[in-house]
């Protein structure tokens, strides 16, 4: 069962495939271009590194990157990414964003993407990042806003399923909308000349929208998800089959297709 405080998405394969199709040239777009060889880079939510390992190519030469994550089994996935793709300036630490194993401004840039969303005390984490960056450094974060993620067709049944989802998000101590929230929560930290922007990532090719079907079924459905959801009275069995049968007539629309929304931010310490 999941637990208030506790991580929302799990460490599941089929969420590990999700995350398996990200990489930094298309999810840390905004922020390649300020990457130069050289710098020192923090990934702190790192994942399983389908993103750290483009960040360190992008700081090549004379660059690092030190990925940071919760989860053991994660930084085994990317330390064993970083060795296969020959990354030898790329080192994953276990470790808490809210109390980093490194000195006060050890870091260039930091980054993180779909990890605010996740952690509780969200100035906790902003305060201790900005701690581990030289003045003047940089940090990048492209963070979910659920209440701009859809499906297309819609229908009121699916809109609840959002809803299901954003709820479940809040009740475990995360921020559904932090990718609408992060200019606030940056200037709150202290952080300066801060610019924002948005982007999707968007599902519309048939094995896009095949893929997406499978992973709200297989991650959205999984028994621990309806278990969470129904304990913390979000929503009954009886509407996770209406939300299942809905899902499954979207599949078959031939204008299915639909979006995550992702808020993009980069400022300075
Ligand atoms: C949605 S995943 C994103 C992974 C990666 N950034 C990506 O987008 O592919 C969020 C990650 O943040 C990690 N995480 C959550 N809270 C954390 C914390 N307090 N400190 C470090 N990592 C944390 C989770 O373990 C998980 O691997």
């Amino acid at each position: 069962m999941v637990m208030a405080g506790q991580y929302t998405m799990g460490y599941s394969e089929e969420f590990l495939q999700l995350l398996d199709r990200r990489n930094a040239e298309s999810h840390a777009a905004y922020l390649l271009p300020h990457l130069d060889p050289g710098l020192r880079v923090l990934d702190f939510g790192c994942g399983p590194g389908t993103i750290s390992v483009g960040l360190a190519r992008a700081v090549e030469p004379g660059g690092e990157v030190h990925g940071v994550d919760l989860e053991e089994s994660q930084v085994e996935v990317a330390r064993y990414a970083a060795q296969a793709g020959g990354h030898d300036n790329a080192t994953f630490h276990v470790g808490d964003v809210t109390n980093l194993p490194f000195t006060d401004g050890y870091f260039d840039v930091a980054h993180c993407h779909t990890v605010l969303t996740h952690v509780p005390n969200t100035q906790a984490a902003l305060a201790e990042v900005r701690r581990v960056l030289k003045p003047g450094g940089m940090i990048g974060c492209r963070e979910l806003f659920v209440a701009s993620s859809f499906v297309e067709p819609a229908s009121e049944v699916i809109d609840e399923a959002w809803g299901v989802f954003a709820r479940l998000l809040a009740a475990n101590g995360g921020h559904p909308q932090m990718g609408k929230e992060l200019k606030s929560m940056l200037l709150d930290a202290g952080f300066s000349d801060i610019e924002v922007g948005a982007s999707f990532d968007f599902f519309s090719a048939p094995e896009d929208v095949a893929f997406l079907h499978a992973f709200i079924l297989d991650w959205f459905f999984s028994p621990r998800v309806v278990e969470a959801a129904t304990t913390y009275g979000l929503a009954t069995r009886e509407q996770f089959e209406i939300m299942l049968r809905a899902l499954d007539e979207w599949r078959t629309d031939p204008g299915a297709c639909g979006a995550f929304a992702f808020g993009e931010a980069i400022a300075h310490s």
